[in-house]
């Protein structure tokens, strides 16, 4: 009995490790939220290493190297749902960079990969903005860990409008003017603002389609930024712990502004048209 105690606990304490490593099984929570506590976006902080596990960046071939260009969401092992604003001007190479917070601290868990394909979708319209939305096929799947882990998108039963807690992060600018990227990734809580209100004349004055959403303050100060784009707009579940994936960033006049909060892609638009891209439909229709 005396040397099985010890072998118990070693087991008990284990089991975070095993349970996360490499599993990709169960969307939406913040393994290292519950570690740290639960703590270019405009008017926001630094964001922990994981505390968003599912966003990752978007990057271009410059020269030599890489630079970001878009935020992302992982919402399986190897598929990336993001903005398709991001692709405007194609036939360039893309990779896609997970686990990572820091640019230049990639950290134990960071994963490159190679996008195999680019799905736009169809409705998409550069003068309007709508349907906003597009998803990456990786070359390879990425590896759930403590700071990678899978989004959950929602379906059309989602009260969203219902939900309180809700978060953006990225690299986008920091300042809307000066543009100044940050190395590490940015978080700000953001409010959801009613389409009638976002709407209205001193607002977006029409300008925002019924598969948006709005999200920031009616003061401004807090936003997502250039660069932000493709990336999360997540809310937390009611009386849960984990997270849906309610908003892919998509525009905005400047940024921070008055009246002038983010626009998202719904993702709960989206849910059927993603699981065709996906290649679910037939199974889960
Ligand atoms: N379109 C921007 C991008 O490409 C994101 C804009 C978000 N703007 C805002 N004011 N919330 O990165």
């Amino acid at each position: 009995m005396k040397t099985f105690l010890p072998l118990l606990v070693l087991l008990a304490l284990c089991q975070p490790a095993l349970a996360f490593w490499n599993y990709c099984g169960t969307c939406g929570f913040r393994p290292m939220a519950s570690y740290h506590g639960t703590s270019r976006v405009v008017g926001g902080v630094s964001a922990q290493p994981g505390a968003w596990p599912w966003i990752v960046s978007i990057q271009q071939a410059v020269g030599a190297g890489m630079g970001h260009i878009c935020g992302g969401s992982l919402i399986s092992s190897q598929w990336v749902l993001t903005a398709a604003h991001c692709f405007v001007g194609t036939g360039r190479t893309y990779y896609v960079l997970a686990g990572i917070t820091y640019f230049n601290k990639p950290g134990p868990e960071a994963q490159l990969r190679h996008v195999r394909r680019i799905l736009l979708h169809r409705g998409y319209d550069n003068d309007t903005m709508s349907n906003d939305i597009a998803l990456l096929e990786l070359d390879q799947p990425v590896q759930c860990g403590y700071q990678v882990q899978l989004a959950c998108v929602p379906d059309a039963s989602l009260h969203v409008a219902e939900l309180t807690n809700c978060w953006v992060s990225g690299w986008g600018a920091t300042r809307a003017r000066a543009g100044d990227l940050p190395l590490g990734l940015q978080e700000a809580r953001v409010y959801l603002i009613d389409l009638n209100i976002c709407n209205s004349s001193h607002w977006y004055a029409g300008a925002i389609h019924s598969h948006n959403l709005c999200a920031g303050y009616p003061q401004g100060r807090i936003d997502t930024c250039q660069g932000d784009s493709g990336g999360p707009l997540v809310c937390q579940a009611k009386n849960a712990d984990y997270f849906w994936l309610v908003g892919v960033t998509s525009w905005g006049t400047g940024c921070a502004r008055v009246r002038k909060p983010g626009i998202y892609t719904s993702t709960q638009h989206f849910y059927r048209w993603i699981l065709v891209q996906m290649g679910l439909y037939p199974c889960l229709g």
